[in-house]
This record gives structure tokens, C-alpha cells and sequence, in this order.
């Protein structure tokens, strides 16, 4: 077998086949699937009826598993229904059960229905985000993404020229405040402190340019609150436009990855009284894009 891509949307996106995501895959098929990475960003395998432990070794191909220290307050160790190296993006406790709609923990999954780049709010953002359909609702939860580097091409020269050098503040913080979600600890507010990001980026295999948005963004250094959140949210209409955007229906058992650097994504809605078991891996990214001075994030 080998391994072929065939586009699923005018701009981006690829759908897989060829590949057997439960054995390892020979150099030459990460090779192929990394080059697909390259090119359409987000890629989709159907079919793949995988175990975590299968998910894992096939994440790690591409590269070292993101591995941070979760507050423990929003959900400790003892809480969590998976194992380690894989995140739980399920409407399901520790027992399996579907979790209270009023449950903070939900609060926290519920902001991911704004659009961002998986972990924007940390020193080093993540590269590839690989996720699991196992159980999928019978309406809506689509996953949506929009292909950033669109987005930076179909910006005009003056505010290409502008954001060239912009520097945004993201924190966890941000997104959940703009869902109305404010209810964080000390130690959450000490976890989440804003981290700096450029806000145009440059892919290190490809050298395109695209956009660096997410809900996470809050801040521009050197601009008032109210003028960065205006901005930023007219940059994030600009580049969610339909045309650069790809809605995956899931069917069981399809495998997804997309490459933070260059995307956005965001879920949809569904029926919270239907299962929707998802689980993810995450590849970390190699180093901070820019220094952090955490002294003058506020
Ligand atoms: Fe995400």
C-alpha cells in the first residue's frame, strides 16, 4: 500500500488513504504524511478503529508528544477517564458518564467552540493536533477549519505590511472570559498568564506566512485593551471567511490532524445528552517564537 491524498475543499485539507494508522508506518509513509501536512494542513484517515496506545505510537512518528503540567484544579489526575499522553475532549466523568452541563470542567471544553490554535497559550505552541472520533453524536459536533495562511495571503499589502511585526498576548484566560466564563482561581489566573506570540508566523518547512489568531489572543504589547480585541476580532471575521473554512462531519472512527502553525479550529455544537467521545494527542512545538518576558505581561 501507499500512501495517497486526494483535496476535500478547494484551499486545504486532504482526505488519507493508503495507511494503517494502528501499526507503525515506514519512513516513507511518515514522509508522504508529512509533505500532506505541508501542503493541505489539515489532513483526514477514515477508518481507523485505533486504541490510545495505538494513537500515541502513531502520533510520536511525527515527532515528541506535548507534555505540560495541568492545573490540577481543573481536573486531577484521579478525575481523568484516560491515561497519560492522551487528552480527554469528551463530554464524559471519569465513570464514563455524560458530565454536568453546569460542571466547570464543561466550561472550560465549551470555549473550544471558539476558533484557536491548540495551545497558543503557552511559551511553546503545539505543532500537530491528531483527534480521535470514537463515539459521535447523531447531530451537529461537526469540527470546523480555517486554513490561515489564506488568510494572511488575502490580507491587503498595508495591513500585511502592519501585522508584520505585531506581538499579541494569549492566555486560556481570554477565551474562557469571552464566553462569560470569569469563575478562575488564583492558581488558574497564575497557571494562565499571558504568553507572547507573534502574530504572523513563518512555517519552517514550507516558508509561507500565515496568520497566528486564536480566542486565546486578548492583547496587542503597546495598544489599549479595547483597540486589540476590535482588531483582533475583525482579523479573526477576515479570516474565517467560508472560503477558507472546512467543516468535518466526523463518522466513527475518523482520525483528523491538523497543523496548529498554519489553522484554526473550532467545534460545534451537539445534543449534550448524546455521547461524544473524542480524544486527542498533541505534538509539542520546538521552541518559543519569541522571547517571553513574563514581567511585563501585567
Ligand atoms: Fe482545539
Amino acid at each position: 500500500m501507499s500512501v495517497s491524498i486526494t483535496p476535500l475543499h478547494p484551499v486545504f485539507v486532504g482526505e488519507v488513504a493508503g495507511v494503517d494508522c494502528r501499526t507503525p508506518l515506514a519512513r516513507e509513509e511518515v514522509t508522504a504524511i508529512e509533505a500532506g501536512m505541508d501542503e493541505y494542513a489539515v489532513l483526514v484517515v477514515r477508518d481507523q478503529n485505533i486504541t490510545d496506545e495505538e494513537q500515541i505510537a502513531f502520533s510520536r512518528h511525527f515527532g515528541e508528544l506535548e507534555s505540560y503540567a495541568t492545573p490540577g484544579h481543573i481536573r486531577r489526575r484521579a478525575e481523568q477517564r484516560l491515561g497519560p499522553g492522551i487528552a480527554d475532549f469528551s463530554n464524559l466523568d471519569k465513570d464514563g458518564r455524560i458530565m454536568s452541563a453546569e460542571d466547570r470542567v464543561w466550561f472550560f471544553k465549551l470555549a473550544d467552540r471558539l476558533w484557536h490554535s491548540d495551545s497558543s497559550f503557552r511559551p511553546v505552541p503545539a505543532k500537530y493536533s491528531i483527534l480521535s472520533g470514537r463515539f459521535i453524536p447523531s447531530w451537529g459536533a461537526n469540527t470546523e477549519f480555517a486554513d490561515m495562511r489564506a488568510a494572511y495571503d488575502a490580507l491587503d499589502e498595508r495591513t500585511k505590511a502592519e501585522v508584520e511585526e505585531f506581538v499579541c498576548e494569549h492566555s486560556l484566560i481570554y477565551s474562557r472570559e469571552a464566553i462569560g466564563f470569569t469563575d478562575m482561581t488564583p492558581e488558574e489566573i497564575e497557571a494562565f498568564r499571558p504568553v507572547r506570540q507573534p502574530l504572523v508566523r513563518t512555517h519552517p518547512a514550507t516558508g509561507r506566512k500565515s496568520l497566528f489568531l486564536a480566542a486565546h489572543a486578548g492583547a496587542i504589547v503597546g495598544w489599549t485593551i479595547p483597540e486589540a480585541r476590535m482588531f483582533l476580532r475583525d482579523l479573526t471575521e477576515h479570516a474565517t471567511q467560508r472560503e477558507f473554512v472546512y467543516s468535518h462531519s466526523w463518522r466513527p472512527f475518523d482520525l483528523v490532524m491538523w497543523d496548529n502553525r498554519t489553522t484554526m479550529h473550532r467545534a460545534r455544537r451537539f445534543d449534550h445528552s448524546e455521547v461524544r467521545d473524542v480524544r486527542r494527542t498533541t505534538l509539542a512545538g520546538h521552541a518559543p517564537l519569541i522571547a517571553q518576558d513574563r514581567h511585563a505581561c501585567r
